[in-house]
């Protein structure tokens, strides 16, 4: 059986139709008789109807179930099975239910529910998988106590909370803490462990573990590292300790996601815990350290408190990005964390949010929860709270916080209990700042400026586009940081926060002696974008002097694209005075490295094709691509003599540590490397790539040749190397696509889906080639139309493995708009034709209608 609906008409589930669930769940305990294709689950869960429950009949979730048998309180009752679960009639007094059904973990492909991955039986219930495993009330707002049993022959066998009793073949747990079954998990198999211990502020010792397969041990160090060093920040920053005796952290290959909260017992995608020098990046570092971090913080903002229903999932995602991005930069380095996140939203939120797809960080509707796991919720969600944080100052921020965790603690709670927190902590009216949360698109603010007798005024004009179903906006609240600075280079004015509320309006700044540089949405302060006529020496000058790092990398990013664009729509050679200002940068030893590799990586294609579009061009992929090329080799010509000095000068020597220091040398010594193989023949990449005793060089150096066509040997020898590491051969997989040319990107990833080791059913193996298919501008776009119907092919194939990762995929083509009438009709051909597969499942067919009908 698989869960495709009909194509016609899916249901669509509406925020104003919240309604609670009229029985309140005192507890639950389930049995689990694990066999692979038949594990049996027995519930029993005591049901107290709440005063106003509006009948004796109740509804409970339940998917892909067989139900074997049900009784209230010891009765066999008749369950009436109906579309997407079962209703009884139930008596109006406190009842004990107990079902018993039975399913097949090792058919679920869609790795949502119970599901088995290498032998190992694994859940994923966020969003809505639990009703995958028993009938139940399957939404969040209902919490309760869970006591599990587990029988199996599995040697680890691993629950939520704490372990109350083992044996030969079982093993029993119980949380204390009543929670959602979204977070709900169970772990068996064959698995060895990397223990830990921390001790929380007020003394109590945590045992923690991270679970992996035999062979992985040698992986988890850094993972544990990353997880005490969250535990320990969450109590210095926000006064927050871990509440259970046990921190269970299981590594599985076979994941949707990236990682999953669930009480005590997180599970991560193997790609997001596992990590060593010899086969982890610096990148592959930093993303564990966070995501552990991520995870971790969900025991509060996630799992104490937690969302009323799916329209919440900001809440708690939105908030924990924000936190997790607070920890990195704690970690690491503050603006180089800053200027990684613009570039994701940018790359990844802008054009949801100016595209079909797009919506409010809380939307209103879904026919697909999953769905909406977007990067506007995420994302956008987290630099919402970056605003707030920024109007209400950092005091009251912590102030509300603290507010929040003593009023809330236990509950199900909704963006308005978020917001009075607010209100209430600092009497501000936050009513028009909570449209950030309804309004869906990027605001566009428009700057001008004028100088009159030592009065410099700034005059900025809000708009948002029409979004899906929103065609009219209101003016939101927009903090703007803003400094001045003197031509000379001096600050005249550090920064302040200027708040826009009004559609248009003007501020001024007395008392200056000459007409000054604006250094304008410092820190990006707000997530729009911001309009302003400048020429590109004020860039270069900004680029050169701005006292925000973030305003300096942006204004060198706004050079790099106003020179990319002129050469895109003119034919212009690159400008002289930009690859001046970028050698002089490059070369300047005092400046920070991670910053001068940041400066040194040119703006996306896609940013290029995102801005055309934006100024009324129609982007040419392929005209994007050859700017992009003729910019780079020229860049490598101009700095040819120093390019030697600059690779022995930033290369690490000594043994590799992951930290924010080296890596920002190993990031610019990466740049300066893929640079000088344009110009040496690869010689000094194929020295590195022999001598490299670490995946980050390894890489680095594969990559260049790659790109420069010259790294066959070393593809075959990577081969070699790293057939038997599923982690390093996704690198493998996804480097060959991304560094071909854009006439044979479709041939070389069609080419590998062929290969024996591609699967359909490792999301990451399948990301890793669907993923940098896409994300090769030039090859997926190129004229012929390969890359889209390789992309709808596999999709239309994948469906009916694994919805959830299809439906995320499908975004690729949300773009599409973008492009001309032959790609457009090329993609809209492929868009139909994966929507009239029979069978397609909700998920995707959901994002296709959405992309089709804007
Ligand atoms: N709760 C999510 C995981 C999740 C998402 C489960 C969707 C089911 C459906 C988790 O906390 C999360 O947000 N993970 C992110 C990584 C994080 C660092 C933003 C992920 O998995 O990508
Ligand atoms: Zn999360």
């Amino acid at each position: 059986m698989n869960d495709a609906a009909p194509n016609a008409a899916p249901q669509t589930f509406y925020l104003k139709d919240y309604k609670p669930f009229g029985y309140e769940v005192e507890s639950v305990k389930l049995t689990f008789q694990l066999s692979p294709n038949a594990t049996k689950v027995h519930s029993a869960i005591r049901f107290t109807p709440k005063a106003d429950a509006e009948d004796n009949r109740f509804f409970l979730h339940g998917e892909q179930l067989s139900l074997i048998s049900a009784k209230i309180d010891g009765t066999p009752v008749t369950a009436r099975l109906v579309d997407g679960g079962l209703e009884c009639d139930v008596p109006r007094t406190s009842f004990l239910w107990e079902a018993e059904v039975e399913i097949d973990p090792a058919a679920n492909t869609a790795l949502e529910g119970l599901y088995m991955s290498n032998g190992m039986y694994c859940t994923q219930c966020e969003a809505e998988g639990f009703r995958k495993i028993t009938y139940y009330p399957d939404r969040p707002d209902v919490m309760s106590t869970f006591t599990v049993r587990i029988e199996g022959d599995e040697p680890v066998m691993l629950s939520n909370g704490n372990p109350t009793g083992a044996g030969e073949g079982w093993a029993e747990w119980h949380d204390p803490w009543p929670k959602p079954a979204y977070l709900f998990a169970l772990v068996a198999g064959d698995l060895v462990n990397h223990p830990g211990s921390f001790t929380t502020k007020s003394g109590k010792d945590v045992e923690l573990n991270i679970w992996v397969r035999p062979g992985d041990e040698g992986k988890c160090a850094f993972g544990m590292e990353a997880l005490k060093k969250s535990m320990k920040w969450d109590e210095d920053v926000y006064g927050l300790e871990y509440d259970l005796d046990l921190f269970n952290i299981v590594a599985v290959d076979d994941f949707n996601m990236g990682a999953m909260e669930n009480k005590g017992l997180n599970i991560f995608n193997s790609s997001c815990v596992l990590a060593s020098p010899e086969t982890s990046t610096d990148a592959n570092f930093e993303r564990i350290e966070a995501i552990i971090a991520h995870e971790y913080f969900h025991n509060w903002t996630g799992n104490r408190i937690t969302c009323r229903d799916w329209f919440q999932l900001c809440l708690k995602e939105g908030l924990t990005v924000f936190r997790d991005a607070q920890f990195t930069a704690d970690m690491r380095s503050e603006p180089v964390k800053r200027i990684d996140d613009v570039i994701t939203l940018r790359a990844r939120q802008f054009p949801e949010d100016n595209g079909p797809l797009a919506h409010p960080p809380r939307p209103e509707e879904f026919q697909e929860i999953n769905n909406f796991y977007t990067a506007t919720v995420y994302e956008k969600g987290a630099e919402v709270i970056g605003m707030l944080k920024r109007l209400v100052g950092d005091d009251n921020y912590y102030k509300a916080l603290k507010l929040y965790f003593e009023r809330h603690d236990g509950q199900a709670c909704t963006i308005e209990d978020w917001l009075k927190v607010f209100e209430d902590a600092t009497g501000r009216d936050l009513s028009q700042f909570k449209l950030w949360y309804s309004q869906a698109g990027t605001p566009r603010v428009k700057v001008t400026e004028d100088y009159a007798d030592g009065t410099y005024t700034l005059t900025f004009e809000q708009s948002t586009p029409p979004t899906p179903g929103q065609p009219d906006k209101a003016p939101r609240v927009i903090p703007v940081a803003v400094g001045l600075l003197s031509p000379n280079g001096g600050e005249v004015r550090g920064t302040e926060v200027l708040e826009l509320t009004e559609a248009k309006q003007s501020f001024t700044f007395g008392g200056l002696a000459s007409k000054p540089v604006p250094s304008i949405l410092r820190e990006f302060s707000a997530p729009v974008i911001l309009e302003r006529e400048t020429t590109n020496s004020e860039r270069a000058f900004l680029l050169a002097h701005d006292t925000d790092p973030f305003n300096r990398w942006e204004a060198g990013n706004a050079l790099a694209k106003e020179v990319r664009v002129a050469m895109v729509l003119d034919g212009a050679a690159p400008d002289a005075a930009y690859l001046d200002a970028l050698e002089k940068l490059v070369r300047d030893d005092e400046q920070d490295p991670a910053f001068r590799a940041l400066v040194l990586s040119p703006p996306s294609q896609s940013d290029i094709a995102q801005t055309l579009h934006e100024r009324g061009h129609t982007p040419d992929p392929q005209k994007i691509y050859d700017a992009a090329e003729t910019f780079t080799q020229t860049l490598a010509q101009q700095l040819e003599t120093s390019l030697p000095r600059l690779y022995a000068a930033t290369t690490v020597e000594g043994p590799y540590v992951p930290d924010a220091d080296g890596a920002g040398k190993r990031a610019l010594n990466g740049r300066i490397l893929s640079l000088l193989t344009r110009l040496d023949g690869g010689e000094q990449a194929a020295r590195q790539y022999a001598s490299a005793d670490n995946m980050t060089q390894q890489y680095a150096a594969l990559a260049a040749l790659m790109k420069a066509e010259k790294g066959e040997t070393q593809s075959k020898a990577f081969f070699e190397q790293w057939q038997d590491d599923r982690l390093v051969m996704d690198k493998w997989f996804a480097l060959q696509i991304a560094c071909a040319a854009p006439e044979t990107t479709a041939a070389t990833a069609k080419e590998l889906t062929q290969h024996p080791l591609f699967s359909m059913k490792n999301p990451n193996r399948f990301r890793a080639v669907m993923g940098a298919l896409a994300g090769n501008h030039a090859g997926f776009h190129h004229a012929s139309g390969a890359g889209y119907q390789l992309l709808a092919e596999n999709l239309i194939a994948l469906d009916s493995v694994n919805p959830q990762t299809t439906a995320r995929m499908c975004a690729a083509f949300q773009t599409w708009k973008r492009y001309d009438s032959e790609r457009q009709a090329q993609i809209q051909a492929e868009l139909e034709r994966i929507l009239a597969t029979s069978g397609l499942s909700r998920d995707t067919h959901e994002m296709v209608s959405r992309m089709l009908s804007a």
